[in-house]
């Protein structure tokens, strides 16, 4: 069987052919999801609150990560696994070295690592030795004791020049991917249309090249506050295997997001 490299998102994303990705925390769903046609697995710090139970992302260790990691390379192993760089992980350049090198022997194609202008040199120094990143900015929930709290980034014109230049700068610096995470339609749309580079949306409208949510979020078990881009696609479906793939025929035609998933 193939594996699912760079190259297929950029062939998608030349040809305009949407995509969906989803997290994926262990063996079981990275399996399922892989078998049912998600060909891109994040082992999101998300599992901080969706597997641990915790408020935020914030106590998410690189152990954690690496743990995660090995399990869902066991079970999708021709997934293109991204897996996050946690909190305080990639804060220098010998951690994020040491840290990206942990989590990619253990079955990771892809780091993420969330931030502008301050990352910039990290993505440099970490693409030219070899390790494929993954930018994320918009909404960056490490940040949420700066943010204070999850909100909407990108409104005041502001802001949405500081989000389009980091992109543009991302670029770059050399990364292969690039995550909008809650930012305006027309932002994303901007990013999108200028960057070279596939972009991945999740609450940043409908014109980006792929889509990615927490697996928790599509089957409607999140606890608390439900973000208005997550979608419940088992209640529609009442089947695990069928609801994964209703979300991949939504985003690759556009139903998925819908206006209301939207900002
Ligand atoms: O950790 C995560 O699940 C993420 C997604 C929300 C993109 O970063």
């Amino acid at each position: 069987m193939k594996s699912t490299t760079i190259s297929y998102l950029n062939k998608w994303k030349k040809k305009r052919k949407k995509f969906a990705a989803l997290t994926a925390y262990d063996f079981s769903f990275a399996k399922l999801f892989f078998n049912e046609g998600i060909q891109i697995l994040l082992v999101g710090d998300s599992l901080g609150m969706t597997i641990q139970g915790h408020n935020s992302t914030i106590p998410v260790t690189i152990d954690n990560i690496a743990y995660h990691t090995s399990a869902v390379h066991r079970g999708a192993p021709h997934a293109l696994i991204i897996s996050d760089l946690p909190f305080m992980s990639y804060a220098t350049p010998n951690q994020s070295f040491k840290n990206a090198a942990r989590l990619m022997r253990l079955g990771a194609n892809m780091v993420k690592l969330e931030g502008g202008s301050w990352v910039i040199e990290t993505i440099h120094m970490l693409t030219e030795r070899s390790v494929p990143v993954c930018g994320h900015i918009g909404l960056t929930p490490q940040s949420v004791n700066i943010l204070s709290g999850y909100k909407i980034q990108g409104f005041d014109t502001e802001n949405a020049n500081i989000i389009f230049n980091n992109a543009k700068a991302i670029e770059a610096a050399g990364a292969k991917l690039l995550v909008l995470e809650c930012i305006p339609s027309t932002l994303s749309k901007l990013i999108t249309d200028t960057l070279k580079i596939p972009v991945i949306g999740i609450g940043a409208g409908s014109s980006t090249d792929g889509q990615i949510l927490v697996m928790h979020d599509i089957f409607g078990i999140t606890d608390g506050f439900i973000p208005k881009f997550a979608k419940n696609f088992l209640s529609e479906t009442g089947d695990i295997r069928a609801a994964v793939r209703k979300y991949i025929y939504e985003v690759e035609s556009g139903i998925y997001p819908a206006n209301e998933n939207c900002f």
